[in-house]
């Protein structure tokens, strides 16, 4: 069964929707990547799932199942324990999930005391020490006592994670968990982030738009555009062979990690803004392949190859394609 199952989730505000029909799910030990361009929804998806929408945006339609329970059916305290426990979440800036007021060593201790209900002081720091050991925080002893704006960017999101890992989260949001970090660092952290999985089977959803780390660290993909999943399935297969004019897009614009530069084909255009798209396939007005029937309806998302979906009336050919030959022999 999978941990987390989201079925035709809407998320709207009083204007516009902003995620529309959206579903996938995520088994223990895997690792979904939601990649698309910015805006078009990953975090909305992702926030809402935690019960966590942004102010002015609500959930109006679809089930969030985590093990099977209907997360929407929750009250506020209910997600609120879950989150802290069963449900991880990391995202972008690190300090949205730390205080900057307490140092990092009082914040995972506290938590030790208040979820745990850990009593002495000396087992609570020793506990501590060995988390942030655990995600290589250097001279951690030392390092219990700074305060989060003393740590660099990755180590500041090391806490983070330490402070997730200590929750032992069957499942974990990654929103763009390494997008402000260095290109080491940014390894450093999946890498580790793949370590707890292999431990304790945590289901993962990271968001990112590095093609490359979805290659890398991700079982399947869910390609996001316009509020919607447009193409969906193994990494291995959706990269290869692309079905959905969008992904083939965006594949052709992952610049090669080694070997001559290639020129990067920019899908022309911009995303549409939620709501200005009243009918037909949001993506037609910068899809090479459109047609007249592109325009009439939206299309639905059909089922391919058993493990693969794709929204598109007119697919990709089956076929690998330069792109994604590229891609795949590079990465
Ligand atoms: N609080 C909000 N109120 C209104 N619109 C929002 C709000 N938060 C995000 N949006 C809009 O929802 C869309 C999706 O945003 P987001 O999920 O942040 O995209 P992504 O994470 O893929 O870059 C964007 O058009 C964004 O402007
Ligand atoms: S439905 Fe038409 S416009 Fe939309 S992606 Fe497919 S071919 Fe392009
Ligand atoms: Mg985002």
């Amino acid at each position: 069964m999978s941990v987390l199952s989201v079925h035709d989730l809407a998320v709207e505000t009083e204007h516009a929707r902003l995620v529309d029909g959206v579903s996938f799910s995520v088994k223990a030990r895997r690792t979904l990547g939601l990649v698309g361009e910015s805006g078009s929804g990953k975090s909305v998806t992702c926030l809402s799932v935690l019960g966590l929408p942004p102010r002015g945006v609500r959930v109006t339609e679809g089930h969030i199942l985590f093990d099977g329970d209907d997360l929407r059916a929750k009250t506020p305290a209910e997600l609120n324990a879950l989150r802290g426990r069963e449900i991880g979440m990391i995202l972008q800036d690190p300090m949205t999930s730390l205080n900057p007021l307490l140092t990092v060593g009082r914040q995972i201790t506290e938590m030790f005391r208040y979820r745990d209900g850990m009593t002495s002081r000396k087992e609570r720091e020793a506990r501590a020490i060995e988390l942030l050991r655990r995600v290589r925080i250097p001279a951690p002893e030392s390092r219990l006592h700074s305060y989060p704006h003393q740590f660099s960017g990755g180590m500041r999101q090391r806490v983070a994670i330490a402070m997730n890992i200590a929750c032992n989260p069957r499942l974990l949001i990654a929103d763009e968990p390494t997008t402000a970090l260095d290109v080491t660092v940014r390894l450093q952290i999946l890498d580790l982030l793949r370590e707890v999985q292999a431990e304790r089977g945590t289901a993962i959803v990271l968001v990112t738009h590095d093609l490359h780390l979805v290659r890398r660290y991700c079982d399947d993909v869910a390609v996001m555009y316009a509020g919607r999943i447009v193409e969906q399935g193994p990494v291995g297969d959706v990269f290869a062979r692309p079905r959905h004019p969008y992904t083939k897009g965006l594949l052709g614009a992952v610049p090669r990690l080694r070997g001559p530069q290639r020129r990067l084909t920019v899908i022309p255009g911009q995303p549409p803004l939620p709501g200005s798209i009243a009918q037909g396939c949001r993506f037609a007005p910068r899809c090479p392949g459109a047609r007249a029937d592109c325009m009439s309806a939206y299309p639905a998302t059909r089922t391919i190859d058993t493990h693969r979906s794709v929204a598109c009336f007119h697919p990709e050919p089956d076929e690998r394609t330069a792109e994604a030959l590229l891609m795949t022999a590079t990465s």
